[in-house]
């Protein structure tokens, strides 16, 4: 359990709260750079952290990132014309550049160069639209995780919204003992894989610069071997995990849970294939088994989920004694419905927590840590580039094998 104050330290996240203002200090995904398809596309709105902005790419292709009400009387700048370099608020036609400078008031006697809308840095890499929210006399390098890194094919990434706190979210994530009973499937693959066969796995939680790596272990006496499964947690929304076949190449999966506000997030979710490139129609195939793919499962136009808590989240009661354990199609929607159905903020006083839960007690001590780390006037953990060497990594190893001494080991390095 959290004391009630932790608990509101760690979930509220608007602008001068303590986490809000941690979490400022890390660059986070704004969107997707292809929402901004070229020079003049449309605008966006963004909200991030509980701020209300709009994005726009400029004439030159510069992505904008700035304060939704125009600095002078406040209309919307999401009705804005996006042309020649700036966007224009369609009220009294004041016009901002990607930097938030005022270019124009043409209805004014000039005081443009007094005039700016908060505008926040932006970059772009791995198909997301990054910004930073912080001071700017800190402002860190950007993140370069090796699926950031992937050449071009090999990684692809997409966002879903999600109706509960990040950290809610991110728990969800974290936890590896979830997925043997809320992700069963009553096939024989399914009831054959490990997950199925040992459904306790022990935690081992090793702390680093960037947050920790973790493995959970499955015992299979019949086999006399253990399956090993090293994740990363790295600072302050990043997970990364190992897909694929043991004993394939497989690939790197993972998300960021980035919090729009206190009670709702965007799930991002990425897939590096580590052998070669990955078909884009291949990509949205395993999309579409999370529940997240194909266009079909989204309401058009939007990154919401159609299967959601208003037709719990098409749960099946013939499926669910028939084919899987939820009766609900998709994983990322089975780990919907159980996470937003805990309430936008879960009171974490109220909870038991076990053995099985130590990664989550190991992140929120790290995300307090963070904020202590902040308040004191010192860089959070993990917000300067550490992490950018290491790759998740699974295994089937003997009984007695310790996963951090066997060559398991090696296949923690980054390739890219
Ligand atoms: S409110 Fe935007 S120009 Fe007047
Ligand atoms: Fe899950």
């Amino acid at each position: 359990m959290l004391r009630r104050a932790d608990n509101e330290l760690v979930t509220r996240v608007g602008p001068g709260t303590p986490m809000g203002l941690t979490l400022r200090r890390y660059w986070m995904p704004a969107l997707l750079s292809s929402e901004l398809p070229h020079a003049d596309s449309d605008p966006l709105r963004v909200r991030l952290l509980g701020e209300d902005l709009v994005a726009f790419r400029d004439s030159n292709g510069s992505v904008g990132l700035i304060q939704n009400n125009c600095p002078h009387r406040g209309a919307s700048l999401f009705f804005g014309r996006n042309e020649e370099g700036g966007i224009r608020c369609v009220y009294h036609g004041w016009k901002f550049d990607v930097s938030g400078q005022c270019l124009d008031m043409p209805a004014e006697s000039d005081f443009r160069s007094k005039v700016a809308a908060r505008a926040y840095p932006t970059t772009e890499k791995a198909g997301v639209v990054w910004t930073y929210m912080g001071p700017p006399e800190r402002q860190p390098p950007v993140p370069d995780l090796e699926w950031m890194r992937a050449p071009a094919g090999y990684c692809w990434i997409s966002r879903t919204y999600q109706s509960c706190n990040y950290l809610q979210a991110m728990e969800g994530g974290l936890d590896t003992s979830h997925s043997s009973f809320l992700h069963r499937e009553f096939t024989p693959d399914g009831l054959t894989n490990p997950r199925a066969r040992s459904t306790a796995p022990r935690l081992e939680v090793l702390n680093t610069d960037y947050g920790y790596m973790y493995a959970s272990i499955r015992h299979l006496p019949d086999d006399k071997q253990n399956y090993v499964r090293v994740y990363h947690y790295v600072m302050p929304f990043y997970q990364l995990r190992a897909g694929g076949s043991p004993k394939s190449l497989g690939n790197t999966d993972g998300h960021m849970w980035v919090p729009i506000d206190d009670v709702t997030c965007w799930t991002y979710n990425f897939h590096f294939s580590h052998a070669g490139p990955l078909a884009y129609e291949e990509w949205q195939r395993v999309e579409h088994q999370m529940g997240r793919g194909l266009a079909e499962d989204y309401t058009p136009g939007t990154f919401k989920l159609k299967a959601n808590a208003t037709n719990d989240y098409g749960l099946s009661r013939e499926r669910q004694r028939t084919v899987n354990y939820t009766g609900i199609q998709g994983t990322n929607t089975q780990d919907f419905a159980v996470q937003e159905s805990m309430g936008a903020i879960y009171d974490r006083t109220r909870e038991h927590l076990g053995s099985a839960d130590t990664a989550i007690i190991q992140m929120r001590r790290l995300l307090l840590e963070a904020v202590r780390d902040v308040a004191e006037g010192r860089d959070p953990i993990g917000s300067r580039g550490q992490g950018s060497n290491v790759r998740p990594a699974q295994m089937y190893l003997p009984d007695d094998a310790r996963w951090s001494e066997t060559q398991l080991k090696d296949a923690l390095v980054a390739q890219f």
